[in-house]
């Protein structure tokens, strides 16, 4: 609390730095108040002659006026920069109560929003998700996923090829991301690779050159077809909100026997639908029991070790998704067809 006097002093100090007009009047102020020879500095200087017991509350009475006035001094100053400040830009045309501008959100392009869902939904399976490079060697892409170099099933996949000799390429899917899945973590593990892929096809409203796929891979001890099949439905409950009935066809890839194409019932109709092509199935994706082959390339003891994989066509997942009809959407980088996302 402060006393009367200097209540009064700090009551005309305010007075006067509210009716302050520019920087010159409120650096007067300021000497007037809290000057050596000022009120503030005499309530100071009257410490002196005080009696003891009055010392303290004079002292603490003379710094709560200096705070105050000099608090008071400050934000007068701002507020007067701020206002000179306006009235420049006025001067200039602007009008701070027009209102601005619409801003343009951006929103995730559709394949983000599902890897994400994916790796959300795995996530909480306890996949790990992995990554791998783009520019790949032929050994991953191929030799260890045991499709040697005269092997037929290299014929599948068109490749860029980065070298003449042949050792470097574009991947043509994540399943190289396998072998290095298994060279570096010891099972027990799950992991997740989504990721961008790359063929020399000719493009058309159903192949890209560039496309997104998610492979997928368990390894442990006693993993089987069930486990497969089991993860398989939970992901699509996941997705879809419910069960769904899936179905395993016999399917070959050199990386996995026995392989399969995973089937799912459409889940947009009961009898037969465009999406579905009238026969109320979906393919959803190839997969099979790892071959031991590949686990032998991987550094892991098939003996021991069994696991399941399968390949997700991310892109063509997205389509099925939001009902694109045109792979070539996905790559265009229209704005028209993005904003719809
Ligand atoms: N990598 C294969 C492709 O792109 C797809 C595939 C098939 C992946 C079977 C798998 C699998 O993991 O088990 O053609």
């Amino acid at each position: 609390m402060l006393s009367r006097e200097a209540l009064a002093i700090q009551e005309a100090a305010l007075a006067e730095v509210a009716l302050a007009g520019d920087a010159e009047t409120l650096a007067g102020v300021n000497r007037k108040y809290l000057g050596k020879d000022g009120p503030v500095g005499a309530l100071h200087a009257s410490i002196r002659d005080a009696a003891p017991e009055d010392r303290k509350r004079i002292g603490q009475e003379a710094n709560e006026l200096k705070v105050a006035i000099g608090t008071a001094l400050l934000e007068r100053k701002q507020a007067l920069e701020e206002l000179a400040l306006e009235a420049e830009r006025r001067a200039e045309g602007f009008d701070p109560t027009l209102p601005p501008a619409r801003i343009r959100r951006g929103s995730l392009h559709p394949v983000t929003q599902v890897t994400r869902e994916l790796e959300d939904i795995f996530g909480s399976m306890g996949y790990a998700i992995l990554d791998g490079p783009e520019v790949e060697l032929d050994y991953y892409n191929f030799e260890a996923l045991n499709i040697p170099a005269d092997h037929p099933a290299r014929e599948m996949y068109d490749t860029f090829w980065c070298d003449s000799e042949r050792h470097l390429l574009l991947r043509t899917h994540t399943s190289p991301v396998q072998i290095r899945a298994l060279e570096r973590m010891s099972p027990p593990f799950r992991a997740i690779v989504p990721g961008r892929c790359f063929r020399n096809e000719t493009v058309d409203a159903s192949h890209e050159h560039t496309f997104h796929q998610m492979e997928g891979l368990v390894v442990g001890e006693g993993v089987t077809v069930g486990h497969l099949i089991g993860t398989m439905k939970t992901f699509l409950r996941e997705v879809f909100g419910r069960d769904l009935e899936v179905r395993l066809r016999p399917g070959y890839f050199p990386f996995v026997e026995p392989g399969f194409e995973l089937d799912v019932r459409c889940p947009f109709c009961a009898d037969g639908c465009s999406i579905c092509k009238r026969t109320t199935w979906i393919e959803l994706c190839p997969c099979g029991m790892v071959h031991p082959e590949v686990l032998r390339y991987g550094g892991v003891d098939p003996e021991r070790f069994t696991g399941f994989a399968f390949g997700l066509g991310l892109s063509r997942l997205v389509m099925l998704r939001f009902g694109i009809d045109d792979i070539r959407h996905l790559l265009a980088a229209d704005l028209r067809f993005l904003e719809q996302f």
